[in-house]
């Protein structure tokens, strides 16, 4: 989609055009008859959110109008939702170009506005002959946005496009391999990103146990990228995104039934989510030192595959049981954590993972599972910014007594817990031990990683859920 900033002037605008009214209507701004005006005001004192399309000019005239007297983060929600209804509305229309101007609108309730329209233009298209519709041109009411702040906007929504794309790829056609190669290709055209690839014989002598144990079964090697993005701006001790990236996860030894191995293709959104973090700090500058960690393989059943039973030696050391080869993230995360913390000195470590079915079941896919150890004022920023972007967090809580049940009768840790009650502690239990004194958050992002239905201005697919919520917290980071 191009997106221009201008002036309209709606009365005298000849093409299709939007209304967002979070007002009275003003008649001096809307090219209608009376008649017209007085069943939009009508519809307007019933106080709810409605849409009306004027069909009679020669061009289409949509009216949105919403509830402004509660303005904050619900109603901007909102305003996203809205925006992706619109465009179905759009698409049977058959409208190319939108020009969107309001009143009585707030300059981050046209932003949310834009935000839904353009996160819902997204479909998966690489693979199909014909091409479906897309928006083409998006003209927004310059009285509402500001130039610079639109640009980085543009910037984050395309990093968003770019997750989708790499965890709507299938693995025939993205492995470890060749993800690298597109990162560190990408990274090249970044002055201040670094990229670094480990390939097999490098993750074998670094002794990342975990990353080289879910890796025997597969015939594509496993890779371990490390992005730097250092800008000059920044001081002290940087950031670290660890983000799982599961080519395929097809459950191993302990191989999935049909049902769940389908969509485990969206097994490295956390990598996915984590790399178009930092770059999309890095396409807007913003002033934090950041390092992404991504151990990359896919998890399968071949001729010399891990097995249940298997004792590994992670890392830092650690000893681990293997007691499921389906518990797989959390092996090649717990190396990638324990190498963040022993040679980045960092000042908070993050990760992104499709990790459990359980944080499904238990909150649906509605928001992110999370979980924390010493950071609970990073947490407590966090959870704030997810509310004002509404990707939201729900934290479990890392009670000692999960310890006990991550316990094994042969190595220090097992890979998953005595009872399947509380899953998704277990495994965020099982991560945070790797972290040791480093400030650490856990994301469990499975139940909104990859959607298998629409929802709202998310299409059946992968989401980039949790991007926007990143960026928006690295933001904050730099205002101390
Ligand atoms: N990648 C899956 C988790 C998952 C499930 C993500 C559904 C998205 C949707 C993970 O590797 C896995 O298989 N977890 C197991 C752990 C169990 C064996 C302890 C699970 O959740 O069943
Ligand atoms: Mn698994
Ligand atoms: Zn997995």
């Amino acid at each position: 989609m191009i997106y221009h900033l201008e002036p309209i002037n709606a009365k005298e605008y000849q093409g299709d055009l939007l209304f967002l009214y979070g007002d009275e209507v003003a008649e001096r701004t809307l090219p209608l008859s009376k008649k017209e005006i007085e069943y939009v005001k009508s519809r307007c004192a019933e106080k709810k959110d409605f849409m009306v399309t004027f069909d009679r000019l020669p061009y289409h005239l949509y009216f949105l109008s919403f509830d402004s007297e509660k303005p904050g983060p619900e109603c901007q929600e909102m305003l996203r939702r809205s925006a992706a209804d619109l465009l179905k509305r759009l698409e049977v229309d058959k409208v190319e170009n939108l020009a969107v101007t309001g009143e009585g609108t707030l300059p981050e309730e046209m932003a949310a506005f834009v935000e839904g329209l353009s996160l819902a233009d997204y479909s998966f298209d690489r693979y199909r002959t014909t091409t479906p519709y897309h928006l083409q041109q998006l003209t927004i009411d310059k009285l509402y946005l500001s130039p610079e702040e639109f640009d980085a906007a543009q910037r984050l929504w395309n990093r968003i496009y770019w997750c989708r794309e790499w965890v709507n790829m299938p693995v025939a056609d993205l492995n470890a391999a060749a993800f690298a190669d597109e990162l560190a290709a990408i990274a090249a055209d970044y002055k201040d990103v670094h990229c670094t690839v480990m390939d097999k014989k490098q993750i074998a002598s670094l002794r990342m146990g975990g990353l080289m144990a879910v890796n025997r079964g597969s015939v594509d090697e496993p890779r371990f990228v490390v992005l730097e993005y250092k800008p000059k701006a920044s001081e002290g001790d940087p950031i670290c995104l660890v983000g799982k990236g599961i080519m395929y996860d097809t459950g191993g030894l302990n191989i999935k039934p049909e049902d769940y191995m389908q969509e485990m293709k969206s097994d490295m959104a956390g990598a996915a989510t984590m790399a178009s973090v930092l770059f999309a700090a890095a396409d807007n500058h913003l002033p934090v030192h950041l390092v992404a960690l991504l151990p990359m393989t896919d998890n399968r059943p071949g001729f010399n595959a891990y097995a249940a039973d298997d004792i590994l030696t992670m890392y830092d050391g650690t000893t681990v049981e293997v007691v499921n080869t389906d518990a797989e993230g959390r092996l090649i995360l717990a190396d990638a954590i324990a190498y963040a913390a022993r040679n980045y000195h960092p000042r908070l470590i993050i990760d992104a993972a499709t990790l459990t079915g359980a944080a499904v079941r238990a909150i649906s896919t509605f928001g992110i599972a999370v979980m924390q150890q010493g950071a609970e004022n990073p947490l407590t920023m966090l959870k704030l910014v997810g509310e004002q972007v509404y990707e939201r967090l729900v934290e479990f809580p890392m009670w000692k007594e999960y310890d006990e049940l991550i316990k094994s009768d042969y190595a220090d840790l097992r890979n998953c817990g005595t009872t399947p009650q509380a899953g998704t502690i277990t495994a965020g239990k099982f991560l945070a031990h790797f972290a040791g004194q480093v400030p650490y958050i856990h994301l469990d992002i499975a139940g909104v990683a990859y959607f298998t239905k629409p929802q709202h201005y998310y299409r059946a697919g992968a989401s980039g859920y949790a991007i926007r919520l990143l960026y928006a917290f690295l933001q904050m980071q730099d205002m101390k």
